[in-house]
């Protein structure tokens, strides 16, 4: 017999199902709740509720476990490179050789950016973060391209999804061309999707560039860690925006925005400016550590924490063994790594911190990463935009799939009672 759950309200009682997902958790189908009872709950900060079922991104906060499509966030790092794994999250299995190939192929078809919109980036200031940019420029993507995919044609819906990959990525770039005063650069068609990333970034005019193999790897496998995190606060964004069947752009372009909050994405950056401002006061961390415990204190030590993860944030584990192997690597002898790795070797003796699971999240090492492959600090948070991309499209594809309905949370008012209206004295 299936389980089921039972509220009694007033002497009352009602009985609701519980479904179970193929990990077996389980969730209290409340769906007919309101029209059954009259009442609704309230659970600010979804920390209690379910917004969807999704097949794309497994995570066990407590045990610590993240896998896309059934596959170890472990084993896709070491194992695939980030458009297999775009192409897995998308499109739910792992390409074949010939797939993938066309797949970049397909990509490269779409990684002309209009001119046009070259002039909406010269509205800019240079001093603009790159975070506003990338949403506006995402946003304004619609207005070049302003048909509307078709969920419901396989085609379209692959155009789209090429479209998105190839036109982001030059995009997310161009924030940083533009911040630097350089020109803006095109996308090369023989060379790979990292590879590109690096020399939209970074090539100049004036002189040859090559990027490195081991920064191109290193920066493959941090997108593949962001890729997907099921139903964080930028992709139920991108989900809720999208229900009311905004385009996929505009959706994104709401994404990028959640993503930026120092809560949420933007915490890479924060986490790099807070070890920067450790190091410049004397590399004190127990003053620090101090400030974050300390209640009237609003600090709090960036990098560490997670919603979900009650235990360890598997991708802080492999960031920080990249981290270690890239510094290395590169010869880089960064005393900020060892002010990292003092403050979490006190986080995790801390009474306050063991209390409240807060352990370093993805964030807490890849700032170090970043740092050691010359990304510009303000730019970090586009870095997670661009590995997050195929989640939210991901997301967004199957949201408008399962023909979800319009995202429209209800409240409980608590404000004024009817008065008449009295114009004050
Ligand atoms: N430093 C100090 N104290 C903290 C921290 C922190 N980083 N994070 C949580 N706490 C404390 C809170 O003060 C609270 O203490 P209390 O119970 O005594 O009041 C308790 O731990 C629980 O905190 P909440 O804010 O309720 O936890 P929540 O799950 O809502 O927040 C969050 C999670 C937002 C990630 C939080 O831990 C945080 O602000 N961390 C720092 C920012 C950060 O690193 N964000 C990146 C998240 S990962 C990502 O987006 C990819």
């Amino acid at each position: 017999m299936s389980k089921t759950a039972t509220i009694e309200i007033d002497g009352k009682r009602y009985e609701f199902p519980i479904i179970k997902g193929s990990e077996n958790e389980e969730a209290i189908d409340i769906k007919k709740l309101r029209d059954l009872t009259g009442i609704i709950t309230l659970d600010p900060g979804y920390k209690n509720s379910g917004s969807c079922t999704s097949k794309i991104t497994f995570l066990d906060g407590e045990l610590g476990i993240l896998r896309y499509r059934g596959y170890s966030i472990e084993d896709l790092a070491e194992k695939a490179d980030f458009l297999e794994v775009s192409f897995l999250l998308i499109f739910g299995e792992l390409p074949t050789a010939e797939q993938l190939e066309q797949f970049e192929v397909d990509i490269r078809k779409y990684t002309l950016v209009n001119e046009e919109m070259k002039s909406i980036i010269d509205g800019f200031p240079r001093t603009a973060h790159p975070m506003g940019v990338l949403a506006a420029l995402t946003s304004a993507l619609t207005a070049f391209n302003p048909k509307s995919v078709n969920v419901d044609n396989d085609k379209e819906m692959y155009q789209a999804v090429c479209k998105t990959m190839g036109k982001f990525l030059v995009i997310a770039t161009w924030t940083y061309r533009k911040s630097m005063g350089y020109p803006l650069n095109y996308y090369d068609n023989t060379k790979g999707y990292v590879e590109n990333f690096m020399n939209l970034m970074f090539k100049l005019p004036t002189e040859p560039y090559k990027a490195s193999p081991i920064v191109i790897d290193a920066l493959d496998k941090l997108f593949i860690l962001h890729a997907d995190h099921e139903q964080n606060c930028s992709t139920s964004t991108v989900r809720m925006v999208g229900s009311s069947h905004a385009g996929l752009f505009a959706s994104i372009s709401a994404g990028v925005s959640a993503l930026w909050g120092p809560l949420h994405g933007g915490a890479n950056q924060a986490v790099l400016e807070m070890l920067e401002e450790i190091h410049k006061n004397g590399g004190d961390t127990d003053a620090y550590m101090a400030k974050a415990k300390d209640k009237e204190d609003p600090f709090r030590l960036m990098g560490f924490g997670h919603r979900v993860y009650k235990s360890f944030d598997p991708r802080a584990q492999i960031i920080k063994k990249a981290a270690n192997e890239v510094l290395e690597t590169l010869g880089v002898d960064d005393p900020i790594l060892a002010i990292a790795k003092k403050l979490e070797a006190a986080a995790l003796e801390d009474e306050y911190f063991k209390s409240r699971n807060l352990y370093p999240n993805v964030d807490f090492y890849s700032g170090i990463i970043y740092r050691a492959l010359g990304i510009p600090t303000d730019m970090f948070t586009v870095m997670f935009a661009i590995g997050r991309l195929p989640g939210w499209i991901a997301q967004w594809k199957e949201m408008r799939e399962n023909k979800e309905p319009i995202g429209r949370p209800r409240q409980i008012y608590t404000g004024a009672a009817l008065r008449d209206f009295n114009k004050p004295e």
